[in-house]
C-alpha cells in the first residue's frame, strides 16, 4: 500500500495529547520502584516519545529501554509465536517496570513481553497502550493504562503501520 491512500483521521494530535497527558498524569499518581519504561518497537516510539515527556513534566525520572519483538502467525488460525529481535539491556531484578505499546490486540506480544520480564524479577510488570482493541484478546491480559479503546479497524500513524508506511502521522487514522 502507498503513502497515496488517503487516511481519515479516527483520533487527532490533540486529542491523542489530551489522553497522553492523562495517562502521565495517572502514572505520577502512581508509586514505583526504579521505575523503567520498556518501550515495544517499532510501533510504540512515538507514543512513548511523548509519554517519556509528558512523566518528565510531572517529575518522573524514569529509564527508558527498547525491546524490539516480532509476532508470526503460524497458519490461518492464529497460532502466535513472538521472538525478540532486540532484548533490554538493563537488569530488571526488583525493578517496576511500565511497558508500552501502541495497540493491544490479541494480547500475545504483551503477554510475551510481561511473562518475560517478570521471570527476569521484575517487581511489577504494568501495561501502557495507546490504543486497545476490544473483543480481540486471545490471550487473558489487560492494560493498566490505555488511551483509547479504538474501534475494530486496522489503524495506522503516530508510529503504527501497514506495510511500513504512515508511521509518520502525528494522528491515528484509517486507510480509505
Ligand atoms: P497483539 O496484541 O500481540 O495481537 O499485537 C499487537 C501488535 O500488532 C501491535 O503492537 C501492532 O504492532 C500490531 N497491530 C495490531 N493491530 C494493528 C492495527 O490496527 N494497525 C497497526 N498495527 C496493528
Ligand atoms: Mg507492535
Amino acid at each position: 500500500m502507498s503513502n497515496k491512500h488517503e487516511v481519515r483521521v479516527l483520533y487527532s494530535e490533540a486529542e491523542i495529547a489530551q489522553r497522553v497527558e492523562a495517562m502521565a498524569e495517572a502514572l505520577s499518581k502512581a508509586e514505583f520502584r526504579n521505575l523503567l519504561v520498556v518501550a515495544v518497537l517499532k510501533g510504540s516510539f512515538m507514543f512513548a516519545a511523548d509519554l517519556l515527556r509528558a512523566m518528565h513534566r510531572r517529575g518522573m525520572k524514569p529509564q527508558v529501554e527498547f525491546v524490539h519483538l516480532s509476532s508470526y502467525l503460524e497458519g490461518t488460525v492464529s497460532q502466535g509465536h513472538v521472538t525478540i529481535l532486540k532484548d533490554i539491556e538493563s537488569d530488571v531484578a526488583d525493578r517496576d517496570v511500565l511497558l508500552v505499546d501502541d495497540i493491544l490486540e490479541s494480547g500475545r506480544t504483551l503477554a510475551f513481553a510481561k511473562d518475560l520480564l517478570s521471570a527476569r524479577g521484575a517487581r511489577k510488570v504494568l501495561l501502557g497502550v495507546m490504543l486497545e482493541k476490544p473483543h480481540k484478546r486471545v490471550v487473558q491480559i489487560e492494560a493498566d493504562y490505555v488511551g483509547f479503546k479504538c474501534p475494530d479497524e486496522f489503524v495506522v500513524g503516530y508510529g503504527m503501520d501497514v506495510a511500513h508506511n504512515y508511521r509518520e502521522l502525528p494522528f491515528i487514522g484509517v486507510v480509505s
